[in-house]
């Protein structure tokens, strides 16, 4: 079968599935689940086999609702006022939480608790319960969606939160970059297959998803 349908049957089991962006982007492969499935075990593949930041994308709408900002948006440092990135126009990093109900907030049952109850709040969005039940500065980034998705943006932030909407899931996803062990530099599309074949994993390419999902 089509590789877009396995990737939106297998999001809305809430099995992860790995994206990559584009060879003329980032060229990173993203593991990226549903916010509100994810568990300890998640975030323990999250940073054992993908190794890069754990980040939740919302929705332009959610985070409109929440009152995220972009973080270059936010801070009056001149270290923002500058925002030259090689891979696109502009990031899409908004604040760092934890929940009130963590400790630290990093370990994975705090960041496991972080993450589904962004998934929750995400199908119910609202400022006096997101205040009421997260902290900030935390240790989970937040990543804000642009409002018309992948007709202004092609970053993961952006397929993964198309994806959840194809997929009938609540506009919060969880992505990760895969990275290299012995390199340290972005897992090879190659080797982000062979680890999606060998986890019974669906791999699905950026353009695929733009193709389908715009
Ligand atoms: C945060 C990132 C990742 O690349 C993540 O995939 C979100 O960014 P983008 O939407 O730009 O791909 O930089 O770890
Ligand atoms: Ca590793
Ligand atoms: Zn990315
Ligand atoms: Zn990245």
């Amino acid at each position: 079968t089509d590789p877009v349908d396995r990737t939106l049957a297998a999001f809305r089991r809430g099995d992860p599935v790995l994206v990559h962006d584009a060879a003329d982007r980032e060229g990173e492969t993203d593991l990226v689940y549903p916010a509100s499935d994810v568990d300890a075990a998640a975030v323990a593949r999250m940073r054992n086999d993908a190794g890069g930041l754990v980040c939740v994308a919302l929705s332009d709408a959610v985070s409109e609702e929440l009152g995220l900002p972009f973080v270059q948006e936010t801070i009056d440092h001149g270290l923002a006022a500058d925002h030259d990135l090689a891979y696109d126009e502009r990031s899409s990093f908004s604040l760092t939480v934890n929940h009130r109900e963590t400790f630290t907030g990093i370990t994975d049952a705090d960041r496991a608790l972080t993450i589904s109850e962004l998934g929750a709040l995400a199908a119910a969005p609202d400022y006096d319960q997101f205040v009421d039940a997260f902290r900030a500065p935390g240790h989970v980034h937040l990543l804000r969606a642009a409002p018309d998705l992948l007709d202004d943006r092609k970053g993961h932030t952006e397929l993964g939160v198309a994806l959840a909407a194809a997929a009938d899931r609540e506009p919060a996803v969880v992505v990760c970059e895969m990275l290299d062990d012995e390199t340290g530099g972005a897992l090879s599309p190659p080797d982000a297959r062979a680890y999606a074949r060998r986890h019974g994993l669906v791999y699905v390419e950026g353009a695929a998803l733009v193709d389908r999902l715009n």
